[in-house]
Formats: structure tokens, C-alpha cells, sequence
């Protein structure tokens, strides 16, 4: 399947801001309806935002067990297949690992890990059930280099991304594709939401569009693909780079783009 037909519903997760509305956005023309979620209420306004499908906005926190399970309870109650899912909704949070709060980084491995394989657990039972779906993970470039002064956010992407590779293998006898999106710095409310607006991160002027993002993680993901770079030119080649550098060289170029006040 290439594009959504009459029946076709996508699950996308953060649908309310950055690229994940931009995944929503880009689904919902390609003709899927959507099941988009969010924490905030914003969510709310998803459908007057995405006009043209049908949309069932969600508001939970997928940090937490609870919020997942009502997730899938108002899924179920939709009695629809599914044929799509994007396990975006993510944080992170910048300062020195000496300073940062320890409730705040265990909430954000909450969301940035346990609850995505929570998620994961209930969705790739359902599509190897159904025998057929795509799933959409995302990471980030953060996967392949130590991220110091965001020092616990790489790691969890490291794992979403080890973690999608590994599914994949397992799911291809299903008929079931998982794609991991593995975005550079992209220009959302991702970093002023970490508190990095005194980095060099904290600036938006000269980061990715998340409409090209979200494009090419749409388009990699519809043609099950493996994996794909989320990003023009410029950051495609720098992900060729990195799969190179030694980390300690990695480690030091991102400090200088993490590190406050640089
Ligand atoms: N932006 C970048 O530079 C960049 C680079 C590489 C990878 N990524 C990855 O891309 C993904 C999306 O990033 P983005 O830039 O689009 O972020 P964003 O603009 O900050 O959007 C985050 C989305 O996640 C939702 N969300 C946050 N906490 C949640 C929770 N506890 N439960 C449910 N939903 C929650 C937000 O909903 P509400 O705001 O309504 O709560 C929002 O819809 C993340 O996984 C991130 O790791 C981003």
C-alpha cells in the first residue's frame, strides 16, 4: 500500500506540534484518517487542523501505563484495522548531566522509552495479527553520537533506534515494516521545550524544515524502507560522516552546539 484508501487509519503520536503534525499533516493528504495524540489540549483543535480526513484527537500521556491503555481503548473502540503507526511523541532536556533534575530525565525516559515499547507492544501484536501495517519510529541523528549536555536524550534515541532495527527483523514474516526516521536538528519547540534556548540548539534559523522531514520519513516509511535521514543535503552528508568519526571527536563537536552559553 502506497497511499491511503477508503479504509486506511494512521496512529500518529505527538500529532499536536513539530514534525509529528507535519507526519500527520502529510498522512492525512496521502488520505489516511488519523488517530492523533497529544499531552496538551491543543490536540483537540488536530481535526479543524486536518480537514479532509476523519480525525479522532487523543489526549494522554504516554509516559505512563494509564495513558497508554486509554490510548488503545479509544482505538479499540473505533473497530478499525490499522494500518499505519508513527511512534513519534518525544522530549528532551538540556543543561550538564551535574545539574539537570533526575525526576525530569526519569519522566523523559518514561516517554522517550518505556512507553513507546508499551505502545510498540500493542501495535505489533495487532498489525502481525492483522498480517499487515507500517510502523514508523522516531529517532534522531542523537542515535549515532554521544550527546553531552543532553546526556540521557541520545541514549533513548539510540534505543528507539536499535530497538526499531531489531523489530523489523522480526516483524517482515508478518508482512509488517517498521522504518526508523532518524531526524537532524529540525525547527520546532522541541529545544525551547528542553530549556536549551541559551545553545546554540536553542536557535531555529539554521535547522531543518519538519515539512522535509516529515516527507521523508512519509515516503521511506510507504516504501518500507529500513531506515532514512530527516533532513536536507547538508544533514544527510553529516550522517554519512558520523557513522565514521571516532565518539570522542563526535562528543565534542555536539558540546559545542549543547553546552548553555556557547
Ligand atoms: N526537533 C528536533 O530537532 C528533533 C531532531 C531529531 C529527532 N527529533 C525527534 O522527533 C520527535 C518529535 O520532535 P518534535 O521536534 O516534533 O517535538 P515537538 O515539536 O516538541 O512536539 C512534541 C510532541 O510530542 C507531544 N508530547 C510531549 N510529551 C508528551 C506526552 N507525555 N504524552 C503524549 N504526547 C506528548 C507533544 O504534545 P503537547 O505539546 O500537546 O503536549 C507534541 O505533540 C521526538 O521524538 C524527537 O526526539 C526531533
Amino acid at each position: 500500500m502506497t497511499t491511503g484508501d477508503a479504509c486506511s487509519l494512521a496512529l500518529v503520536t505527538g500529532a499536536s506540534a513539530g514534525i509529528c503534525f507535519e507526519l500527520a499533516k502529510g498522512l492525512a493528504a496521502r488520505g489516511y484518517d488519523i488517530v492523533g495524540v497529544g499531552a496538551s489540549d491543543r490536540i483537540d483543535t488536530l481535526p479543524e487542523r486536518l480537514p479532509t480526513v476523519s480525525v479522532t484527537p487523543v489526549r494522554v500521556d504516554l509516559s505512563t501505563a494509564a495513558g497508554v491503555e486509554e490510548l488503545w481503548e479509544r482505538f479499540e473502540s473505533l473497530g478499525r484495522p490499522l494500518d499505519v503507526a508513527a511512534l513519534n511523541a518525544g522530549k528532551s532536556l538540556g543543561g550538564a548531566f551535574l545539574d539537570t533534575d533526575l525526576d525530569d530525565e526519569l519522566h523523559m525516559l518514561a516517554l522517550n522509552g518505556t512507553g513507546q515499547v508499551m505502545l510498540a507492544k500493542r501495535v505489533t501484536r495487532l498489525m502481525a495479527a492483522q498480517r499487515h501495517g507500517r510502523i514508523l519510529i522516531t529517532s534522531s541523528l542523537s542515535a549515532l553520537t554521544p550527546t553531552p549536555y543532553e546526556s540521557i536524550y541520545g541514549p533513548t534515541r539510540a534505543f528507539m533506534n536499535s530497538f526499531g532495527q531489531g523489530l523489523r527483523e522480526e516483524l517482515k514474516e508478518y508482512g509488517v515494516s517498521v522504518t526508523v526516521l532518524l531526524p537532524g536538528a529540525t525547527a520546532t519547540e522541541f529545544h525551547s521545550t528542553a530549556g536549551m534556548g541559551n545553545t546554540k540548539f536553542g536557535s531555529n534559523d539554521w535547522k531543518n524544515d519538519p515539512v522535509l522531514v516529515a516527507t521523508k520519513g512519509i515516503d521511506a516509511l510507504l516504501a518500507g524502507k529500513n531506515h532514512v535521514v530527516g533532513g536536507d543535503a547538508r544533514t544527510v552528508r553529516g550522517a554519512l560522516r558520523d557513522r565514521l568519526l571516532p565518539d570522542r571527536v563526535k562528543a565534542a563537536r555536539f558540546a559545542r552546539s549543547s553546552r548553555p552559553d556557547q
